[in-house]
């Protein structure tokens, strides 16, 4: 699979997103939108209405990342509205087979997200349920934070389960990824990379996404 990159709002001006977002059209293969409800995760972001107002706003695909409670409630809404891909936390979710299927059936792609504690093997069998699996490479809730290289493993033992099981289901990256980790990630298997703070912390995104590209394929 070709590599992907996705670029994280949460390190853009969030008063400026449509802005933001225009900086990267036709270089970023997605946006991706952390939405965080200060219950999940330590840190409160956005939500539905600010996503309905973004969708309006740009023509990249919207990649949500919902690390909030309850998401078997609100994961299929994102979807409805016009997300291309919706994840939920398997820590969070208390139906996840049933909310993977509710966000395929409103026409979004489905991902399960992992913590850095949680392990990979025990959801080798919702693998047909997902078109993503998100491996979360810092503890999620802020932007910023430093790659944590123990999780290059779960990495590569998340390829191998899906290679073993053989269908189309992408594996992200998310957290602490920049010229310096993203080749590490892409040697362990990942093909699709999020990135905040090293493509909205450069002073040219879209250079910063496409020198993030050139190495993720080298
Ligand atoms: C963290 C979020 C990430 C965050 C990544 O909880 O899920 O998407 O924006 O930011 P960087 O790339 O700066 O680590
Ligand atoms: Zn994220």
């Amino acid at each position: 699979m070709a590599v992907q990159i996705s670029p994280s709002i949460l390190s853009a001006d969030f008063a400026r997103l449509a802005d933001e977002a225009a900086r990267v059209e036709g270089v970023a293969d997605w946006l991706h939108v952390d939405v965080m409800d200060n219950h999940f995760v330590p840190n409160l972001t956005l939500g539905l209405p600010v996503v309905e107002a973004l969708l309006k706003t740009t023509s990249i695909p919207v990649d949500c990342h919902l690390m909030i409670e309850d998401p078997d409630r609100w994961a299929p809404g994102y979807a409805e509205a016009g997300a291309s891909s919706v994840t939920i936390h398997v820590e969070a979710a208390k139906a996840a087979v049933r909310t993977l299927r509710a966000i395929r059936a409103a026409g979004a792609r489905s991902g399960l997200a992992l913590n850095p504690a949680t392990p990979v093997d025990p959801y080798e069998d919702l693998l047909p349920e997902i078109d993503m699996l998100l491996v979360m490479t810092v503890e999620p809730g802020f932007g910023g934070q430093s790659f944590l290289d123990i999780m290059l493993p779960k990495i590569s033992r998340a390829r191998a389960l899906i290679d073993k099981f053989g269908g189309e289901v992408w594996l992200q990256v998310d957290g602490g990824v920049s010229a310096q980790t993203i080749e590490r990630c892409a040697e362990a298997g990942a093909d699709v990379f999020v990135a905040g703070n090293a493509v909205y912390g450069a002073d040219d995104p879209a250079q910063a996404i496409r020198d993030l590209r050139a190495l993720a394929e080298k």
